[in-house]
């Protein structure tokens, strides 16, 4: 359950519905689907497996596969740390919006209302002051997270019996209110509308394979170290089928959710879906609340509940990416899990203040598109290439087999040594070559090596400092 929770998030109801639109409608289903079961699926099950065999956190996992690749681990559980610390000022707004919900405050102009709420300045160069309600929002987060977890897993298990359940059925109220609203079967089909064209383009795959990384939580130490909670004799394929499942599952019902407003909005307004604004933050924070204060009734009601499904969504992702870290430095100096996740939570809240200053919008969108297509894969990459050559792949397979149900073949450790390390190399290049091109999205040099590439080459290194601390 806990796995779920980390997987399903804002990815599946604010990422996943515009990238498929993007990128071929209908007929990115087809390269998502593909990079499920290429990539996404195998990894679930090695990460899984790693946690289960090895009973620990993610450097001590890789460690007793290999000793020198102890930092293989610590880069695992850095990179999760560095997602929180933006996802979180995503989570703070939505929290805000929730409030701001109870009388439909952006009403008069939706755009206007968001770009004052963060107080954006007009270009990354002017960092603009601390906008006050993200930042309290942002102190309830974080403070939410170090009580779920400073005590314990115990815990987790209790918050996400309600935190997976609660948002789901909230997402099927809200995708019944919207099938049902006029214009709802134009916006779906236009969520859908298949544009084989599209798949030609290689950009359309990377989309694809980036979106699976992040939704599934995978490459992050996040499933190595919920496995290693796992009781000794749990199923370990049938749950990493159920967590990925689960996940693209939600992420396609969302889809449903959020167009069929989107249509019902065109429909009320006479506009162009096309010129509803749809990719990005936009979605969520002006378009969607736009299409709810225009519902016919109960439309505060519908704004309340839909920001309350993307907090709930969003928490056990959110708390998910401080686990690691925090479980491992637990683990390698004996600190106590409060102590250790005192420590994170409070790095993570100081990071994250950057984010919550009028340029925080473009330094969220840098920081997160190099992490999300470098950093995921790259670490997904490393953790192919040492359990597959640094270790014997088949023992790990058959510590699978020994407690599941579904039995894996030798299919997977094909798929951990050739063909997902082939896809990945595959990607880091193209991704690279794209980027060399043009700076991402026109943004100064500058404000890319600072928030793009600095954080990567700070964190690898500081993994290789943690490989050789002492305990
Ligand atoms: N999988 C989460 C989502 O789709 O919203 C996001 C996420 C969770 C990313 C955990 C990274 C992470 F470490």
């Amino acid at each position: 359950m806990a796995a779920i929770g980390s997987a399903v998030g804002l990815g599946n109801v604010w990422r996943f519905p515009y990238v498929c639109y993007k990128n071929g409608g209908g007929a990115f289903l087809i390269p998502y689907f593909v990079a499920l079961f290429t990539a996404g699926i195998p990894l679930m099950i090695l990460e899984f497996s790693l946690g289960h065999w090895s009973r620990s956190p993610p450097p001590m996992a890789f460690k007793k596969v290999s000793k020198n690749m102890e930092w293989v681990g610590w880069l695992s559980s850095l990179v999760p740390f560095i997602v929180a610390s933006y996802y979180v000022v995503v989570m703070a707004w939505c929290f805000a919006y929730m409030v701001f919900s109870v009388n439909l405050m952006w009403r008069t102009d939706a755009e206007n209302f968001f770009y004052t709420f963060l107080g954006k300045t007009s270009g990354i160069s002017e960092i603009g002051g601390i906008s006050p309600p993200v930042f309290l929002g942002l102190i309830a987060i974080w403070v939410s997270i170090f009580i779920i977890l400073y005590k314990g897993v115990d815990r987790i298990g209790k918050i996400v019996a309600i935190t997976v359940p609660l948002p789901t059925i909230l997402l099927i109220i809200l995708t019944i209110r919207g099938l049902t609203l006029p214009g709802a079967v134009e916006g779906v089909s236009y969520y859908l509308s298949p544009d084989f064209s599209k798949l030609l383009n290689v950009n359309v795959w990377l989309s694809a394979y980036a979106q699976i990384f992040f939704s599934l939580s995978l490459a992050q130490g996040i499933m190595i170290t919920y496995a290693s909670y796992l009781k000794r004799d749990s199923d370990i394929s049938n749950n990493a089928f159920i967590t990925s499942l689960a996940d693209a599952g939600t992420s396609f019902l969302a889809g449903f959710t959020v167009f069929s407003v989107v249509g019902y909005l065109s429909h009320i307004t006479s506009t162009d879906i096309d010129k509803l604004g749809i990719a990005g933050p936009h979605l969520t924070f002006i378009t969607y609340p736009t299409a709810i204060s225009l519902l016919p009734f109960a439309a505060s009601i519908f704004g309340v509940i839909f920001y309350i499904a993307l907090l709930t969504f969003g928490i056990d992702s959110a708390f998910s990416m401080i686990e690691p870290l925090s479980a491992s430095l637990n683990r390698k100096w004996k600190l106590s899990k409060t102590k250790a996740t005192a420590i994170v939570c409070v790095i993570g809240f100081l990071t994250s203040l950057i984010f919550t200053t009028g340029s925080g919008i473009y330094w969220l969108d840098i920081v997160d598109h190099f992490v999300a297509n470098f950093g995921l894969v790259f670490i997904g990459l490393l953790e192919c290439l040492t359990l597959g050559y640094l270790y014997n792949l088949s023992k790990l397979r058959k510590h699978v087999n020994k407690t599941s149900d579904v039995k894996i073949g030798k299919w997977w450790d094909m798929m951990i040594r050739f063909v997902v390390p082939a896809v990945l190399i595959l990607l880091l290049i193209i991704s690279i070559m794209e980027n060399l091109k043009a700076p991402y999205m026109g943004y100064p040099v500058w404000s890319i090596l600072i928030a793009g590439i600095l954080p990567i080459i700070f964190i690898i290194a500081l993994s290789f400092i943690l490989q050789r601390r002492r305990r």
